[in-house]
């Protein structure tokens, strides 16, 4: 496996290193050139082509994302929905502007840092990720109707059509959705509308082939199309919601959910090497990390370093990204994140100082965090629309089905993404993931994300990425940033396998056939520990853009069951 292959020279990466934080972060390179084809890179191919059609329908990529976003809700409903939220980054052509929309889902104003444990002091198991009560306020209708309003041509009555009918006439059952149902059967089994749905008379999981329609869902995207997202919100609908959740256990309130809105955040921006890179602010630690970990890989020069080495040095530098975000990152609008500080060069230069090019530096020594099992849910997209108009969207409900609690009448799960904020101090959440009192559960507050939706861009062309993978999803960007980098094609860079490091637990979890018995030996010599995963993980979407031979690639994750399109 070649996890990046030489690049640039020490000096080079130094000399075109640079942080610009509060910048818009125009392109300047491709602000000239149009691509000549569109692309869409989803999770699943009715998803792309109901984007695609928006865009033959005279619809600019934020349109299609909408229609996209609405189709994935209904074909991946273990992934993203309604009931959760997500993070969209939009490149504006005719201005020039990135924009990232935080679509998080909310704590609803009666939870309580303690909330989730119990009288011992200790998490109430599966209290963060089941049922009502693990639910924070949706972002996703927000979104929808700010997208559409703000920066799409198109009436949600037309975007939200494919979804619409997919709901009411139904698809078939594929693999990747199957084995989630079958993972989720014993949850699902508690809420009779979700069984309804999944589960035949049994209770059993449906097979592959059997036709999924969701009736209940149809009528709520409907009422979306017709009455416009604010119906999620206000009246007679979110008085139901609330009214069922808190008979099930839930503490959201009609107020919480009138109080909801998306937020429009400066994208962070650095340059590695020739690259400009536009990434995820928080509440997502995507950007933070990632821009950590480049920082402290440009002081190395690859090229005279063998493979070994480099592989050495991407896991220490995501070992030092992943310790910053337990300890300083969540919500920008309730705590204070030295973003300058961490995203600085000298900073950088810093966390070099303590990295050995023979040996690693163990972790400190809280407890080890058992790994999560790898679950189908989260989903990314990218789109590059014939104007230039980019988007990379990573939409989520937490774990594979959210909550798993479907809320009466409305064919929506709702999300568990209160178990993305750290429950109590150095206990891991479901992701294995610590954090501190940054991210601590506070009403109103949005959970610290994983999500990483980026633009790259260089003088050569132009990329646009993103995965799920809870924690995983950091560290598979930057690598998959690297490898375009260092020139792999759209395609092999899905396929290349994955190695992965957090911070804790101090292993570096590989995916199955990432590693040959040498490059295993030689990363243990290191003092590496390595936890060889039986799952794979991540369903990258991408897009690649080749600005001198006008080419372009949408590639979908072989992992998944996705498709990336080029419009010719
Ligand atoms: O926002 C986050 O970081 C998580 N809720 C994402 C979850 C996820 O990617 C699950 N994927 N397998």
């Amino acid at each position: 496996m070649m996890l990046f292959q030489a690049g640039n020279t020490c000096r080079r990466c130094m000399m075109f290193l640079a942080v610009f934080l509060g910048s818009a972060g125009h392109f300047a390179v491709a602000s000239e050139i149009r691509p000549a084809h569109a692309a869409i890179a989803s999770a699943h191919p009715l998803a792309t082509r109901a984007g695609l059609d928006m865009l033959a329908r005279g619809g600019n990529a934020f349109d299609a994302a909408i229609a996209v976003s609405a189709v994935l809700a209904v074909v991946e409903p273990a992934s993203s929905g309604i009931g959760g939220g997500g993070f969209y980054l939009l490149h504006l052509k005719h201005t020039g502007k990135n924009i990232f929309i935080d679509a998080r889902e909310t704590a609803p104003s009666a939870a309580s840092r303690d909330m989730y444990l119990g009288p011992d002091g200790n998490p109430v198991a599966a209290g963060s990720t089941e049922g009502p009560r693990a639910a924070a306020i949706p972002g996703e209708p927000a979104a929808l109707g700010f997208i559409a309003k703000k920066y799409g041509r198109l009436p949600l009555r037309v975007t939200l059509e494919p979804a619409i009918r997919i709901a009411q006439d139904g698809f078939p059952l594929y693999e990747r959705l199957a084995s989630a149902i079958r993972y989720k059967q014993v949850q699902l089994a508690k809420s009779p509308e979700a069984a309804a749905v999944f589960l035949d008379e049994n209770l059993a999981p449906l097979t592959v082939g059997s036709l999924i329609r969701q009736p209940a869902l149809a009528r709520t995207l409907q009422m979306l199309a017709t009455s416009g997202t604010g119906s999620f919100y206000r009246g007679a609908f979110a008085n139901m919601l609330v009214s069922d959740i808190q008979r099930d256990g839930g503490i959201w309130s009609v107020e919480d959910l009138a109080r909801y809105h998306v937020i429009e955040r400066e994208p962070l921006t650095i340059h590695y090497r020739d690259a400009t890179l536009v990434m995820a602010p928080p509440p997502s630690s995507g950007g933070m990390v990632l821009g950590d970990a480049l920082n402290i890989l440009s002081g190395y020069d690859f090229k005279a370093l063998d493979h070994s080495t480099q592989q050495h040095l991407y896991i220490e530098s995501l070992k030092r990204a992943f310790r910053d975000r337990a300890e300083y990152l969540g919500d920008p609008d309730f705590v204070h994140i030295p973003v300058t500080q961490l995203l600085s060069v000298d900073y950088a230069a810093g966390q070099r100082t303590s990295i050995r090019l023979d040996r690693t530096l163990p972790s400190n020594s809280l407890r080890p965090a058992v790994a999560s099992e790898e679950s189908p849910s989260t989903t990314h997209f990218s789109i590059l629309d014939k104007e230039g108009n980019r988007v990379g969207a990573t939409l989520s409900v937490n774990l594979s089905f959210g909550a798993t609690y479907m809320a009466p009448g409305t064919g929506i799960f709702l999300n568990d993404t209160m178990d993305d904020f750290s429950i109590a101090a150095g206990v891991p959440n479901a992701f294995g993931l610590v954090g501190a009192e940054a991210n601590a559960i506070a009403s109103g507050k949005r959970a610290l994300s994983s999500m990483t939706p980026t633009f790259v861009e260089t003088p050569r062309g132009a990329l646009i990425i993103g995965s799920p993978g809870g924690s995983t999803i950091i560290s598979n960007v930057l690598l998959d940033i690297l490898n375009w980098l260092d020139g792999k094609s759209a395609k092999e860079i899905v396929t290349t396998p994955r190695l992965h490091h957090q911070y804790l637990p101090d292993v570096i979890t590989v995916e199955p056939n990432a590693l040959d018995t040498q490059e295993r030996e030689a990363l243990e010599r290191r003092g590496h520990v390595l936890k060889d995963s039986k799952y794979s993980w991540g369903n990258t979407q991408l897009i690649t853009w080749d600005f001198s031979s006008g080419q372009i690639e949408a590639a979908s994750d072989p992992r998944g069951f996705g498709l990336g399109l080029v419009v010719y």
